[in-house]
């Protein structure tokens, strides 16, 4: 036999000494799940790119809303899928108080109040463009004019019950407008969850057909950031912080857990991460193919997402990983 000073493995030697030394915990209440809404009557749209999730109208987000909450699960984020005929240049469908995503977040909050609901506060699910942000002429972005349609929106969701606005734009200021129109009008109990660190990312593809929101012409580069950079991400961490961010995101998740670790050295707030669509597509399709064992993939990202720093998760795998959890 060996004589060894240490044998790490004795740590491992049982399932409840594992229980007891394991560093980093995953439950429901880390999860956030985000629903797309759409217009109808037992309305449900599965989309193609993400197997297992559909759009839901008002009526049955609920009742998808009162799972989640029963499985303990800490939040919905919430976005509007809208038919072409409801985009514009201006995004105007964005400020209308009676609009489709009010009404969601109004019926939401009422029937399921135990789930923290964050909306989504950019303007492609409404633009025509398929942009966040305000299109000229020329084609160019308009970052202020942008920021003062965000800020109508951050007081428009807050009033229907939003308990966070995510301004998922990357425009720059957003966040200390976003501050002060929801001071101005009484919101100061309403947090933002600032999408901080929010790259230009392929990854995006399946959520871009769930709200048929491709960008009409050229990309999100002059915005959303390049997956080159780490200490870009930091400044924008920093500036958020600074405007008043209560929370800071990192996005997408399993390709940026770096980027999430070397947020997590410097922010004194959560930190949340966002699984996003083609990372759901990618692990669902080998699952598919009895390529992976998807169920165990799906709990190690999860988990691997946490240990690298996240507080919070923003994932398609919420409910199922709260059932496998549970
Ligand atoms: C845009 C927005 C995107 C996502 C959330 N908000 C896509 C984009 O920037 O085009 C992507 C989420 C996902 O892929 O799951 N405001």
């Amino acid at each position: 036999m060996l004589v060894l000073p240490e044998r790490p493995r004795r740590n491992r030697r049982t399932e409840a000494i594992r229980r007891m030394v394991r560093e980093t915990s995953l439950t429901p209440a880390h999860l956030v799940a985000p629903l797309f809404v759409v217009d109808g009557d037992r309305e449900r749209q599965p989309i193609p790119s993400m197997p297992g999730y559909e759009r839901l109208s008002i009526d049955l987000l609920l009742e998808k809303c009162r799972q989640l909450a029963d499985l303990g699960i800490g939040g919905v984020a919430l976005f509007p899928a809208l038919p072409a005929y409801k985009k514009d240049k201006t995004a105007s469908e964005a400020t209308n108080p009676d609009g489709l995503f009010p009404r969601a977040v109004s019926a939401v909050k009422e029937q399921v109040p135990e789930l923290t609901i964050f909306t989504d506060v950019a303007l492609d699910p409404y633009s025509c463009d398929g942009h966040d942000g305000l299109v000229s002429e020329t084609g160019e972005i308009l970052n202020d004019e942008t920021v003062e349609v965000l800020a109508r929106m951050a007081v428009l969701h807050a009033r229907a019950g939003a308990d966070y606005v995510a301004p998922s734009d990357m425009m720059d200021g957003r966040v200390g407008a976003i501050r002060e129109a929801l001071d101005v009008e009484g919101f100061h109990n309403v947090g933002i969850m600032a999408y901080s660190a929010k790259y230009a990312s392929a990854f995006y593809g399946p959520f871009r057909d769930a709200l048929d929101s491709v960008p009409k012409f050229g990309d999100k580069k002059t915005y959303q950031m390049d997956p080159a950079n780490v200490r870009e991400a930091l400044r924008e961490v920093r500036l958020d912080l600074a405007e008043g961010a209560d929370m800071v995101m990192v996005k997408p998740a399993l390709a940026y857990l770096d980027v999430i670790r070397a947020i997590w050295e410097i922010s004194d707030v959560p930190i949340t991460a966002y699984q996003v669509s083609g990372e759901y597509a990618m692990v669902k399709a080998a699952a598919e193919r009895g390529w992976i064992d998807g169920d165990r993939v799906m709990l190690e990202i999860l988990l691997a997402i946490r240990r690298a720093g996240a507080d919070v998760i923003f994932t398609y795998f919420a409910e199922e990983a709260a059932q496998q959890l549970g």
